[in-house]
């Protein structure tokens, strides 16, 4: 069986990279961000201090366990509880975070060549479209340190470099997880070796300088992006001349070991184990696709499993002292008054929940519900905000804060800052995230017995809805499963209510169940192919009068029709490792209905 891409999740020697060409996208209107300034800066722009940690949860509590980030972050800043990324996986969350596009539209769907990784990066145009190239064109000087995607590697790397960025020291595959053996890579220079030293004590330095580095320019603002790899997990990969084609094989050229903390952290939360909520372990399958053919987990697995969760703990704690440096840095400047900190991840991370193995890919909570925090002017201290925001939404809001223009190809919208804008937020913001997934799923813990390290067709679309009302999560898979889970009755998404084992309730918000499911299957309609505006108001798309602006809305009886019967329903012909269109059912734009007396979408554009 030929390894599909994502197999190599840990970058291997990789084909050259392909040639790149210029991206699009057209300016548009600035974002009336400028009251989430803050009172204090009267037309200064602000700096912006980004840290993006690798596979870090919101589910399993990991920010109970980072005092330092508690103190000077979310009691000083806003929690942003229903924050999102829109594929759970590095690389593409990656991309979408930094280009403001969901997966669909950049086409980089895995961290590795041919659907995803630098390269792919690179021939889509985006090494000219994405952030740091915008904020320098702001005028902002910008710094990165860390992991940026997968896929830049030792020999990639300088063709072309990452653009956008005033300096740089990058991780580089096939060392992005090589805890103790690292190789950053920084400006023009060659890669260099950090064999020895912690990862992310050797990130520390580099933040730092360049933190040093920026304030030494005061006539501009500044960006800095630090990207520490904990708390994914420690791989090793080794060399490799063309592509393994047998998925057996992979465990000669990858291998997997849970994270690997500094020294002075790894006696730390010896009695520490995975929260035992419900969906741990559970007696009973769940989900659907391959995750309802995992076994229960014996004891030696779980116990196993509670070590690697302890490990990632211990890890991210040199996370929480880079992040206490950077705020004390700052105050030491004189700067920490005008300077935004956001922290988050690039996806999540589930061990144990529906019997899963460690890992990500899934469109479960634990992997997609992420955390964000941000501090900075004008952002109300000690908040925990319950508003929608994806990934998508962050470089609408940085290039807002930036005081650039919005673009046209954004995906998401900017994110509310100000206790002004989060309160309207509360009544006028969108209620839905998008979520897309492609290729394999890969168990990062050990294997036990005659279980597998990769699931195949873990290719689906899906739809989370979250309102004061309602709270649901429906996924179709390229097997042709789907999927529903009532997450307010049964928030550890237990119940498959779209699985034919299942009993499902008669009534779902008092309707049959199939009224509520014809619309979220047309709303996934919609956002599966998604552009621009449609992405963040897909109900407008379908009822361009205005009057539908949620689900709640169109739920009305009087759309019954229109979304029952009328309307062409998300499938797939087949299972894919990539953005294959022609696999991928009808499309929206082609097949898809308006309300406007039935009139087709085609004959009325
Ligand atoms: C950062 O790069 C931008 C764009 O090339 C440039 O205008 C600016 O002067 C640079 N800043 C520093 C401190 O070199
Ligand atoms: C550490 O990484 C370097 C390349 O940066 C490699 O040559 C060396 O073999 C690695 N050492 C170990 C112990 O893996
Ligand atoms: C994956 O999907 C393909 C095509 O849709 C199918 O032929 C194959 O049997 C599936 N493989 C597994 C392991 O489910
Ligand atoms: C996405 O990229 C793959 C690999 O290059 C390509 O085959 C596919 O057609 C692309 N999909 C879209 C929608 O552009």
């Amino acid at each position: 069986m030929r390894l599909p891409g994502a197999a190599l999740a840990a970058g291997l020697q990789l084909p050259a990279v392909l040639a790149g060409s210029s991206g699009g996208g057209d300016s548009q209107k600035p974002l009336g961000l400028a009251d989430s300034w803050g009172p204090g800066l009267s037309g200064k722009r602000p700096n912006i201090v980004f840290v993006l940690t690798d596979d870090q949860d919101l589910h399993m509590q990991s920010l109970d366990y980072l005092p330092l980030i508690k103190k000077h972050l979310i009691n000083e800043g806003t929690l942003y509880k229903r924050h999102y990324c829109t594929t759970a996986i590095c690389c593409p969350a990656r991309v979408s975070l930094l280009t403001g596009r969901l997966a669909h539209n950049t086409n980089v769907t895995d961290v590795n060549p041919p659907y995803g990784g630098y390269p792919k990066f690179v021939h889509q145009g985006l090494n000219n479209a994405y952030l740091p190239v915008w904020l320098q064109e702001a005028g902002y000087n910008t710094y990165y340190t860390g992991k940026l995607f997968n896929a830049h590697t030792t020999e990639n790397y300088h063709s072309p470099y990452p653009a956008g960025w005033n300096s740089s020291d990058f991780l580089l595959d096939p060392y992005t997880y090589n805890y103790l053996n690292a190789s950053y890579q920084r400006n023009r220079d060659p890669p260099v070796s950090y064999q020895g030293q912690h990862t992310v004590d050797v990130l520390s330095q580099k933040a730092l300088g360049f933190l040093e580095d920026a304030v030494a320019h005061p006539d501009r603002p500044f960006f800095l992006g630090i990207a520490p790899v904990a708390p994914h997990s420690n791989v090793e990969a080794f060399s490799l001349d063309g592509t393994p084609d047998d998925l057996d094989d992979i465990e000669q050229f990858v291998r997997f070991t849970p994270p690997i903390p500094a020294a002075r952290h790894a006696h730390l939360f010896e009695d520490v184990i995975v929260p035992r909520t419900p969906n741990f372990n559970p007696s009973s399958v769940t989900g659907a696709s391959w995750v309802r053919t995992l076994p229960r987990q014996s004891a030696e697995n779980v116990a196993f499993n509670d070590h690697f969760y302890r490990q990632r703990l211990r890890a991210l704690q040199s996370v929480d002292e880079l992040v206490a440096a950077v705020v004390e840095k700052l105050e030491a400047h004189g700067l920490l008054g005008e300077t935004y900190i956001f922290y988050t991840t690039d996806n999540g991370y589930h061990i144990g929940q529906h019997r899963l193995q460690p890992g990500k890919e899934c469109g479960f909570e634990e992997d997609i519900n992420i955390p964000l925090i941000v501090r900075g002017p004008g952002v109300p201290a000690g908040e925990v905000s319950e508003v929608v925001t994806t990934h998508v939404d962050l470089a609408p809001t940085l290039l807002g804060l930036a005081g650039a223009p919005a673009r046209a190809d954004f995906d998401g919208e900017a994110i509310p800052l100000s206790r002004g804008a989060l309160d309207e937020a509360v009544v006028s913001r969108h209620e839905h995230v998008t979520v897309e997934f492609w290729g394999l799923a890969i168990g990062e813990g050990k294997v036990f017995g005659d279980q597998s390290r990769f699931w195949l067709n873990n290719t689906y679309k899906a739809v989370r809805v979250i309102s004061k009302e309602y709270s649901f999560y429906y996924a179709v898979w390229c097997n042709g499963e789907h999927e529903l889970y009532d997450v307010k009755a049964d928030p550890y998404q237990l119940t498959n209510l779209l699985h034919p084992s299942s009993t499902p309730p008669t009534t779902l918000l008092g309707l049959p169940l199939s009224k509520v499911t014809a619309r979220l299957d047309t709303l996934l309609f919609v956002l599966k192919s998604c552009k621009a505006q449609t992405c963040v108001r897909p109900w407008h798309a379908l009822h361009p009068a205005g009057n539908v602006q949620n689900l709640h809305d169109a739920l009305s009886g009087r759309f019954d029709v229109f979304y029952e019967q009328q309307q062409k329903r998300v499938s797939f012909s087949r299972c894919e490792y990539g953005q294959l269109l022609d696999a991928e059912g009808p499309q929206f734009e082609t097949d898809g209905v308006v309300y406007r007396q039935g009139v087709r979408w085609s004959e009325w554009v």
